[in-house]
């Protein structure tokens, strides 16, 4: 029954590519983009080659190449110099969604991360009770909704909320139907989790929990790694609050649950390949221990086996040099 001879149908490149079961395409791809206020040029982030802390100038600059380079699709993360405790200004991240759609107009999709870890003085993701030991969920969810309502009027075609909090996506729904923006997407971080991986984005969006608190990790708020079940509940109860597309985050250390709840749930599924585990290929590459471009385009395909319809990715933009 099986065949006796399974190296036949390895025996050439154009075999290999007819009976591809994963074809890796340029436009399933998500690039992420920073841009920062009060800083005079742009600066490198550690371990992500290629991906750049933007001024607003730099950013439509970067924009603009990587659609020579065919992306189309990106998340957008704003990072504002003030930082707060219980009020926020979203007006920097705001003008530089609107300064990219001006510009670009609907040649892009442009998703803008809704979370308050690059807005607060201490680094978390919401806001803290007075004693800093706790944060707190609907004081929280009523600023993330308030953030997400000025991006979606700025422009963006999706907003998708990272913080962790319980019911935001109900809470952005509802703000986004008030105000008649019923075409704006909601994707979910709807399995992510609280992982070690995070590393070089904490330096990239000036957004690592720091000063004195109680709290010194998002434990209390990101699923824990150990609890796929936790991820399973948090993603079903995203889908019925109104969640368009939903997320697995990182993604090779948590493929299993990428194939699990992408079978089960059936919306689509993204994967964000986290900084951490792209500056690990990076780096590892560095010390001529393995070659990047083939490394970055196996964890790619791992994605889509398991699952996802769409990879976030900090190398979208070298994909069409790499899949050459
Ligand atoms: C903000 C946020 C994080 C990432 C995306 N949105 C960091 C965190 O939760 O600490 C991580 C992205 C990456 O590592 O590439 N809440």
């Amino acid at each position: 029954m099986y065949p006796e001879n399974n190296r036949r149908i390895r025996s050439s490149p154009i075999l290999r590519n007819l009976t591809k079961e994963v074809t890796l395409d340029t436009s399933k791809l998500i690039q992420p983009l920073f841009v920062v206020e009060g800083i005079q040029n742009r600066e490198i982030i550690p371990g992500l080659t290629g991906v750049y802390r933007d001024t607003p100038e730099t950013l439509l600059k970067q924009v603009e190449h990587d659609i020579e380079k065919g992306v189309k699709s990106f998340l957008l993360f704003g990072v504002p110099l003030a930082k707060g405790d219980k009020e926020f200004d979203y007006s920097f991240t705001s003008n530089q969604i609107a300064a990219l759609k001006k510009r670009f107009g609907s040649d892009i999709f442009v998703a803008v991360d809704v979370c308050l870890c690059s807005y607060t003085t201490h680094g978390h993701c919401g806001i803290l009770n007075d004693s800093m030991d706790h944060v707190m969920n609907h004081e929280s969810v009523t600023a993330l909704a308030d953030a997400a309502l000025a991006y979606a009027k700025a422009g963006a075609d999706c907003v998708a909320p990272s913080d962790m909090m319980d019911h935001r996506i109900a809470a952005i729904r509802e703000i986004l139907d008030e105000n008649k923006l019923h075409q704006t997407l909601i994707m979910s971080y709807s399995a992510k989790f609280h992982s070690g991986f995070y590393g070089p984005f904490r330096v990239a969006a000036d957004s690592a929990p720091k000063g004195e608190m109680k709290i010194k990790d998002r434990g209390t708020y990101q699923i824990d790694p150990a609890n796929p079940s936790d991820a399973y509940l948090s993603s079903v109860r995203d889908m019925e609050e109104g969640a368009d597309i939903l997320m697995v985050k990182p993604g090779l250390p948590y493929l299993d649950v990428l194939k699990e709840l992408s079978s089960q749930i059936p919306l689509p599924w993204a994967v964000y390949e986290v900084s951490g585990e792209f500056a690990a290929i990076e780096l590892m590459a560095e010390k001529g221990l393995i070659d990047a471009k083939r490394a970055h385009l196996e964890s790619w395909t791992a994605f889509f086996r398991a699952g996802a319809k769409m990879v976030i990715t900090y190398g979208a933009r070298s994909a069409q040099e790499w899949m050459k």
